[in-house]
């Protein structure tokens, strides 16, 4: 299990064990994690699972595909250098305390 933190957009934090090789975005929505819409069930083709990766597990993601770059140019709310798109992390050890805080508008 990879334990990674959610901050809804109330500020709330939400921590949670995610199972390796689980999106972080289901991690999220099976959780009740607040703001997270993934209208698109996961497949990088809403940008509604909007996230702004945090603390210093961030250093430790993959950097995002071409596909996820792309659907990073339709986000709702303001796009960072920290955005992701929560479907396409995949829990893994390296990533272990990453924060994940939620967008404040997915759409
Ligand atoms: Fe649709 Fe992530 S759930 S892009």
């Amino acid at each position: 299990m990879v334990e990674v933190v959610f901050i809804e957009p109330s500020g709330n934090e939400v921590t949670l064990e995610a199972t390796e090789g689980w999106s972080l975005m289901q991690v999220a929505t099976s959780s009740g994690v607040e703001g997270i819409d993934a209208e698109c069930g996961g497949s990088c083709a809403c940008a509604t699972c909007h996230c702004y990766a945090e603390g210093e597990a961030a250093a430790n993601l993959p950097p995002p595909s071409e596909g996820e770059l792309a659907m990073l140019d339709n986000v709702a709310a303001e796009r960072r250098p920290s955005s992701r798109l929560s479907c396409q992390i995949k829990a893994a050890p390296e990533i272990e305390g990453l924060i994940l805080r939620v967008a404040e508008v997915q759409s």
